[in-house]
């Protein structure tokens, strides 16, 4: 097999006026994923390069950059299926980059929690001292269920366009996760949760591009979460509810 040209990005806000691009060779073999190549230019030739992964099997969702251009997971991403002898490895948009490929997810993992991620209940006697489960059925967890996938490594957000202009805009991720919880029928804190987002920065800036979806290693639909909770509040039902009135709803006839 030929070598593989392998182009780095290499920048140290630190010390670095502008980032540059680095080209390694880089023994090439079959199955191999980019983070196995960028491991072997960081450990062989240049023990400097800054990357971060973790479980190398997509689920930390560490090792989220760019991939030829596109927000992947280098560990899931085969050089193979990129076609080509070369890869040009980046760090993801819309964050700031720490070194190299790392960036910082701090503001990422900030809007996160402003959604209230996890199932909010009123009857604080019955959580102290549980008498049985709370239970949902197969069909009502399969409302919610792909939204569960979520690893927050943050390609959806790295590819969203409203993200890159309105640095208060929660993010695909953030609202996805706001309607995963609110779409719970187990949950009873949707009201309060969906207050800041209908606002001037919250769910009316998505205008649907879906990148988010596109990019997602894990096969969730983020844009779809986003126009879902948009009809919930549109209708002012729990989204289960929302749901029954959006199929009573009759588009206007056309007139030809
Ligand atoms: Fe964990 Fe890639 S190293 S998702």
């Amino acid at each position: 097999m030929t070598d593989l040209r392998l182009a780095i990005q290499r920048f140290d806000p630190s010390r670095d006026p502008k980032p540059r691009m680095v080209e390694y060779t880089v023994p090439r073999r079959q199955g191999m994923t980019v983070l196995e190549a960028l491991l072997f230019a960081r450990d062989y030739m240049d023990h400097s390069i800054g990357v971060r992964f973790s479980c190398r099997q997509a689920s930390c969702g560490s090792c989220g950059m760019k991939i030829n251009g596109r927000p992947r997971l280098a560990c899931y991403t085969q050089v193979d299926e990129l076609g080509g002898d070369s890869v040009v490895a980046q760090p993801m948009d819309n964050y700031a980059i720490i070194k190299d490929l790392v960036t910082d997810l701090g503001s990422f993992f900030q809007k996160h929690a402003q959604v209230t991620p996890r199932l909010v209940r009123s009857d604080a006697r019955e959580q102290d001292n549980p008498t049985k489960e709370y239970l949902i059925k197969p069909d009502e967890l399969s409302k919610v269920l792909q939204f569960t996938y979520c690893i927050k490594c943050g390609l959806c957000t790295s590819a969203c366009p409203t993200v890159a202009t309105d640095s208060k805009f929660p993010g695909p991720q953030a609202l996805a996760q706001a309607y995963r919880y609110t779409a719970d029928v187990r949950d009873q804190g949707g009201a309060e949760r969906i207050e800041s987002l209908d606002s001037e920065h919250g769910i009316w800036r998505c205008h649907f591009a879906g990148s988010c979806s596109y990019v997602c290693p894990k096969g969730v639909d983020p844009a779809l979460g986003v126009q879902l909770l948009k009809r919930h509040v549109m209708s002012g039902k729990p989204p289960h509810l929302a749901e029954e009135a959006s199929k009573e709803y009759r588009a206007p006839q056309t007139q030809t």
